[in-house]
């Protein structure tokens, strides 16, 4: 096995028991459908190329029913981000419980840059290996319309999950990356495997916030973090 391998393997650590308290998360609005549950980024300050991410856990075992946890046991259980990098690099996980008995889930995972932050060519660059893209879509790039590229790119990613076939996209754009396509034939599978063996209530969350990007030697890659959303968690 060579060194970075080793390096990016995972490790899910037991529970950590905190001797103080953890602050009372904020509560979201319902509509979101987050309601009761927190999620919070922090840079890993020993080595800057990771994040801890740290989500709230309200109930005893949401994470068996949370669809974030499971798309995460999911990604690594199949190493499917060895294999696809439109899927996140995860490090380690650790439940870490207060003395009141609140749990939060701490994640640490590779740091991720936010779409605002590409460059019009970047962009360009980045909707070009992905799709055989209608010239509309480049002119609306170009023009700066960023925000009508990355919808089109969150709504061909939906219509193809839930379909698994790619005539139903958009008829400006076509996925020509084989990688992508792959990615959403494991969304579809993770989308109904969790339906049928955990809740009736998930459901795919593919927006702009939701996809976040690898920036690798120059290189622009999409990166999906979080596809789903379930009504029912709390
Ligand atoms: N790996 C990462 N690197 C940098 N920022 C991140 C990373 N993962 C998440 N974030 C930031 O945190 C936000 C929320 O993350 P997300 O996984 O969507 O959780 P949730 O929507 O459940 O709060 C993202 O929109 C992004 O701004
Ligand atoms: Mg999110």
């Amino acid at each position: 096995m060579k060194l970075h391998e080793l390096l990016e393997d995972y490790e899910k650590k037991p529970t950590k028991k905190y001797s103080g308290r953890f602050k009372k998360p904020q509560h979201r609005s319902p509509v979101s459908g987050e309601k009761g549950k927190f999620s919070r980024v922090k840079a890993d300050v020993k080595d800057f190329s990771r994040v801890h991410k740290y989500n709230y856990i309200p109930v005893q075992d949401l994470h068996k029913y949370d669809p974030y946890w499971l798309y995460v046991d999911y990604v690594v259980g199949s190493e499917l981000n060895k294999q696809n990098p439109y899927f996140p690099k995860f490090y380690v996980s650790q439940t870490i419980e207060d003395k009141d008995g609140l749990k939060v889930r701490k994640l640490t995972m590779e740091r991720l840059h936010d779409w605002s932050e590409l460059t019009n060519q970047e962009l360009i660059q980045c909707f070009t290996k992905m799709y055989n893209v209608g010239s509309n879509l480049v002119q609306d790039v170009v023009r700066g319309n960023e925000h009508i590229a990355i919808e089109l790119f969150g709504i061909d990613l939906e219509v193809l999950a839930e379909s698994g076939n790619t005539r139903h996209t958009n008829t400006t754009t076509e996925i020509k990356d084989k990688k992508l396509l792959e990615a959403t034939y494991e969304l579809s599978i993770m989308l109904h495997s969790f339906n049928r063996y955990y809740t009736e209530q998930t459901n795919l969350d593919i927006h702009t916030s939701n996809i976040m990007i690898r920036k690798e030697n120059n290189r622009i890659q999409p990166v999906i973090i979080d596809p789903f959303f379930n009504k029912g968690s709390l």
